[in-house]
């Protein structure tokens, strides 16, 4: 199989005044086409920091990274904008859905983003919400919706351009443990399609569904 994602000694500082916050400082990882991988570790230890780079939401201080075998070094931030919107489907703790508009429109963002045409968009968010089980939900705005159907209708954004890649930053941290676990299947059930799926978890019970677990500590890894 191939690795659709490589990090080789990646490095994430911040500047704090005087101080230089090294969030990531140093690490190497390969993660295989299909595979479901774990990230655990203290809060603080670099986790979200270490997502944001894969995600290519952020770019590192050092280091290369490689995503679906091109690496990202030097690239525009259109071929960057074109990775976060095609290859990679972004799920946060805390949703960031946008609260003016409802759960359909919210899934069609990332297609106008793609410049797909409107009717297609509506067709294709609508089947991405049918699949997250939320059809009977998509005139609903954000505030009209629980913890998990907001979760799903994340879920439903970042699969609605079929990416390869599902990265979630604790998509479990704010629901009940039913709930998260709910969500947790969810991710498998995708995973077991193809998709290579990371997930970052504070919960040994969530990180038991996965292959693979990593451990982050001090901005570098023990797997
Ligand atoms: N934008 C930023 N500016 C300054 N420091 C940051 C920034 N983002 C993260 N950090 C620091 O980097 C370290 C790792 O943060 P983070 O990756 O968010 O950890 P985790 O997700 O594991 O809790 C922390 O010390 C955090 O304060
Ligand atoms: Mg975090």
């Amino acid at each position: 199989m191939v690795d659709v994602i490589k990090l080789w000694e990646v490095k994430r500082y911040f500047l704090m005044g005087e101080y230089v916050v090294k969030a990531l400082d140093g690490v190497t990882l390969s993660i295989k086409e299909g595979e479901f991988t774990a990230i655990m570790g203290p809060s603080g230890s670099g986790k979200s920091t270490l997502m944001n780079l894969i995600g290519c939401l952020d770019t590192p201080t050092d280091g290369l990274i490689e995503i679906d075998g091109e690496e990202t070094l030097g690239m525009s931030e259109k071929d960057l904008a074109y990775i976060r919107n095609q290859k990679v489907g972004f799920v946060f703790q805390q949703f960031n859905l946008l609260g003016r508009i409802n759960a359909l429109e919210n899934v069609m963002t990332p297609l106008l983003y793609a410049g797909v045409g409107v009717k297609e968009r509506k067709e294709r968010a609508i089947m991405a919400l049918e699949r997250v089980g939320l059809g009977d939900r998509m005139k609903h705005r954000p505030n009209e919706l629980s913890g998990g159907q907001k979760q799903r209708v994340a879920i439903a954004r970042a699969l609605v351009n079929n990416p390869s890649i599902i990265l979630a930053d604790e998509p479990t941290g704010a629901l009940d443990t039913h709930t998260g676990l709910q969500i947790m299947e969810f991710f498998e059930e995708l995973n077991a399609e193809g998709h290579t799926v990371v997930v970052v978890t504070h919960d040994h019970d969530v990180a038991a569904l996965a292959r693979r677990q990593i451990r982050m500590r001090d901005g570098r890894m023990e797997e």
